[in-house]
């Protein structure tokens, strides 16, 4: 049997939730409409939830914002973005199967504006404002992206994800009003072997500011990150390059690293994820779906699936220049009850130590672990030994300098555990290279349940403790490596180390070095979580 619980975070009540659309800010509301089918735990039927927020933490639920109830969208009010315009306007355009199951963008808008909580959708009485283009399958068509200013005046361009063959790739429209496009002869990017591209995200970062940027904002000191989530596999991958506005064209700063074949958003559960702008704090915040590892059964037993992730900023890594940054965003620490439980604890090669907290299962964790230098240098006269998360064995598989890191959601015999560690390995280029890895293998008794290793390589600079921060949430741990550089998001079931029986260990399983681990530990509380209507709004 599953947890069904989670306790800090949210369950989209009832039934199957999926990709998070159309996210915005207006009149002191974040607002998330998600991908929903309220008849039953598997994907079907898909209406738009809707549900708000004064901070990204405590969430309301409002009534459905739009169901499937036209030709064009009678098969699933499908994924869709939200462009503000400078009046303050909202074009949302989603994605509509139509009773011919045609993948279609139609245009919605709220029907009053004043409205803060923005209860009721108007579908365009236009559509469909864009069916597939000649060349392009009817069912590859789909996800339109927030729009960004063009060159001319008045002009807007938004992208939509394809594929010719198998090579993926980013279609661009223009607009100027949001009734009425057009294609351009160029795509913004294609990557042969891809495959279809779903839910594309097209955004500025800054290579200066820490802070976010609106998604039309361009010049001198700003990259633009294209997010493709891969159909094929279901991953969410992303790369960095240069945007022309001009020729409408955007290059990766490394073709090896290119959207598709290089870099992940998120290494474990997470796939159709949508970023916006935050005008309220001048950050760009990411959302993502967290679905599920066991089986549909299993989810219909339980009456629901899938879950929402903690929101992230987005920022540039300055300090590597290759990655992004993704952290939780800082209101979840309004959730952090008191103090936190510091340790700094001596571990010996194949050493573990119980952490005492006296619920492990609500945490939010920071760790940093300093490694034996000596031993550090052997691995780099150590023969090559080629070490992946996914295919090394996992936290119980021992190397001269990994692994090491922490085990949540264990139950006090480590009958069920979810280690997340490092693990260094000699690279190709000869050098120390760094893995982050969440193990699941052992997480759950439960028959049926995927047991994989999760994981990617992470750049640790000179100077640089090896650090970690987890949220732990019952079932899901959300896990960042090194500042956000690496994430990675395990779904897992534990049977046994539920409530008040999870524990939380650190450990060492290397055997060539003593590890130092200097962690943090914070108890959450539970988010606020309640449906409309309400008195005290
Ligand atoms: C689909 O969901 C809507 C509510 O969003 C409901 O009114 C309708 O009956 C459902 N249709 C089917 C075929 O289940
Ligand atoms: C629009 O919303 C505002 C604020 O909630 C409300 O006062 C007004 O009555 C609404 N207008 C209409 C036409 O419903
Ligand atoms: C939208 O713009 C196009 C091109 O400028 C124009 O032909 C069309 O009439 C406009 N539609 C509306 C509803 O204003
Ligand atoms: C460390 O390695 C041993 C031997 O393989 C294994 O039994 C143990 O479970 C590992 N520790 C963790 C936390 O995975």
């Amino acid at each position: 049997m599953a947890i069904d619980l989670l306790g800090i975070f949210w369950i989209l009540i009832g039934c199957y939730s999926a990709d998070p659309n159309g996210p915005l800010y207006h009149k002191g509301w974040y607002h998330l409409f998600y991908q929903h089918n309220p008849d039953s735990a598997i994907w079907g039927n898909i209406t738009w939830g809707h549900a708000v927020s004064k901070d990204l933490i405590h969430w309301l639920y409002l009534p459905f914002a739009m169901v499937p109830d036209q030709w064009y969208d009678i098969n699933g009010v499908w994924t869709g973005s939200a462009t503000i315009l400078p009046d303050g306007q909202i074009m949302m355009l989603y994605t509509g199967d139509t009773d011919d199951y045609v993948q279609v963008q139609n245009l919605a808008y709220p029907a009053n504006l004043s409205d803060p909580l923005l209860l009721d959708w108007v579908k365009y009485k236009g559509n469909p404002v864009l069916v597939p283009p000649p060349g392009i399958g009817v069912k590859d068509f789909r996800d339109p992206t927030t729009a960004w200013t063009g060159p001319q005046n008045g002009q807007w361009l938004l992208t939509i994800g394809s594929k010719i063959g198998k090579t993926g790739i980013a279609l661009v429209y223009e607009t100027s009003n949001f009734t009425s496009f057009k294609l351009l002869d160029e795509v913004l990017h294609a990557v042969p072997g891809t495959g279809m591209w779903e839910c594309v995200d097209f955004y500025p970062v800054s290579t200066e500011k820490t802070n976010g940027l609106d998604t039309s904002y361009n010049g001198p000191g700003v990259k633009h990150v294209l997010k493709a989530s891969l159909d094929d596999n279901k991953q969410d991958h992303y790369a960095i390059g240069t945007y022309d506005l001009v020729k409408n064209k955007w290059t990766p700063d490394n073709p090896e690293l290119d959207c598709g074949i290089g870099l992940r958003l998120d290494y474990g559960k997470y796939y159709a994820s949508k970023t916006f702008y935050d005008p309220k704090k001048q950050r760009r915040v990411l959302w993502g779906w967290i679905g599920e590892t066991d089986s549909e059964s299993a989810d219909l037993q339980k009456g629901w699936a899938s879950v929402q992730s903690i929101p992230r900023t987005v920022l540039y890594d300055k300090k590597t220049g290759t990655h992004l940054l993704q952290w939780p965003v800082e209101e979840i620490e309004s959730l952090r009850a008191g103090d936190p439980i510091v340790k700094q604890v001596n571990l010996q090669p194949g050493s573990i130590e119980l952490l005492h907290v006296d619920s492990a299962a609500e945490l939010d964790i920071e760790a940093s672990f300093e490694v034996d230098k000596v031993a550090l240098q052997g691995i780099i006269e150590a023969d090559h030994v080629g070490f992946s998360c996914s295919t090394s064995g996992g936290a119980a598989s021992r190397g001269i300098l990994g692994p090491f890191g922490v085990v949540v959601i264990a139950d006090q015999t480590l009958s069920e555990l979810t280690p997340v560690y490092f693990y260094i390995s000699k690279g190709a280029d000869g050098r120390a290279e760094t893995h982050f890895c969440a193990d699941q293998t052992r997480s759950s008794k439960a028959p049926g349940v995927a047991k994989q290793v999760y994981g990617s390589s992470v750049p640790v600079l000179d100077g640089e403790k090896h650090s970690m921060r987890l949220l732990v949430d019952h079932s899901i741990v959300e896990s960042f490596a090194q500042g956000g550089r690496t994430v990675i998001t395990s779904r897992i079931y534990p049977t046994k180390a539920v409530n008040g029986a999870a524990r939380l260990f650190v450990f060492n399983n290397a055997t060539g070095a003593s590890v130092t681990a200097s962690v943090k530990i914070w108890s959450l509380e539970s988010a606020n979580i309640r449906s409309f209507p309400l008195q005290d709004l």
